[in-house]
């Protein structure tokens, strides 16, 4: 018996990244999985590898920032797939798209998922609600161009970045608050630096690399597979008492 077995899960950002090793891990450990993304090529892609390693895998295009569309796709989960017990809420784009586009698909695409995902949960008899926040959710970034020069002009992007992702867990203690007496568990994931897309423009030079690395006192970027892991256990029963939490992922980057 696999950990998740006999449940259906949906993954936002599901075609790239964290949400497309999310999704195939949880494939691997026995939920079926819709797998949604903005880019609907990278979710029907990722859909396909879950069910070539024997998963039951859907996938939809969904725009997080539209939130008839997230309740759309809720629905559409609960229709293809035959239930709802688990919402990840991982879509997101990383610096440098600007206040608005920040706070729409990280922020507020969050919140759509958390309003109507956390109320349909409850309504069906409790499930687990896991939001895709960042170290920069518990702690300020540091740049490498401040780092080194601190009359330098702020990152373009940090800071709605940061709102952003501080607002995530803060909707996360909420809504865990809120849900708390009705079977809704409502957690948060805090990845330090992982090696996706999105993080590739940040790492592409040597030395660029070699600073992110020093950010974490293991010396290194993580990977998906070791965020989905940890998405894996607080969505199933074993973590069954955990609630309200944003757990950090990060190779110690937030111990110092
Ligand atoms: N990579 C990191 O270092 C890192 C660290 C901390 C937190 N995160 C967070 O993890 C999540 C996933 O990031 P990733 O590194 O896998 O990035 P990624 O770029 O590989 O994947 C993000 C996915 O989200 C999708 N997406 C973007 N806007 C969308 C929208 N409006 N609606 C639906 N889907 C949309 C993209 O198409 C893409 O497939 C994000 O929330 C990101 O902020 C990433």
């Amino acid at each position: 018996m696999s950990r998740l077995d006999g449940k259906v899960a949906l993954v936002t950002g599901a075609g790239s990244g964290i949400g497309r090793a999310t999704a195939l891990r949880f494939g691997a450990d026995g939920a079926a999985v819709m797998c949604a993304d903005l880019n609907e090529r990278g979710a029907q892609d990722t859909a396909a590898r879950v069910a070539e390693g024997g998963g039951r895998s859907a996938a939809m295009r969904l725009d997080v920032t539209r939130e008839e569309e997230v309740q759309g796709a809720l629905r559409r989960t609960v229709d293809e797939l035959g239930g709802l017990h688990a919402i990840m809420n991982n879509a997101g784009v990383g610096g440098g798209f600007g206040w608005d586009t920040t706070i729409a698909v990280n922020l507020s695409g969050v919140y759509y998922g958390l309003v109507h995902g956390a109320q349909l949960l409850a309504e069906r008899g409790g499930g687990a609600i896991l939001n895709t926040a960042s170290v920069a959710g518990l702690v300020g970034l540091v740049g490498a161009q401040a780092a080194a020069d601190p009359t330098a002009p702020p990152a373009p992007g940090a800071g709605s970045y940061v709102a952003a992702k501080h607002g995530v867990v803060g909707l996360t203690r909420q809504f865990a608050l809120h849900y708390a007496r009705r079977g809704v568990r409502v957690n948060a994931i805090c990845p330090g630096y992982i090696e996706t897309p999105m993080t590739a423009n940040l790492t592409a030079s040597e030395d660029a690399a070699r600073f992110i690395a020093s950010l974490h006192p293991m010396g290194r970027l993580g990977q998906p597979e070791e965020i989905a892991a940890a998405a894996s256990f607080l969505i199933s029963d074993d973590a069954s008492f955990i609630t309200g939490i944003a757990l950090a992922v990060d190779g110690g980057y937030t111990a110092r």
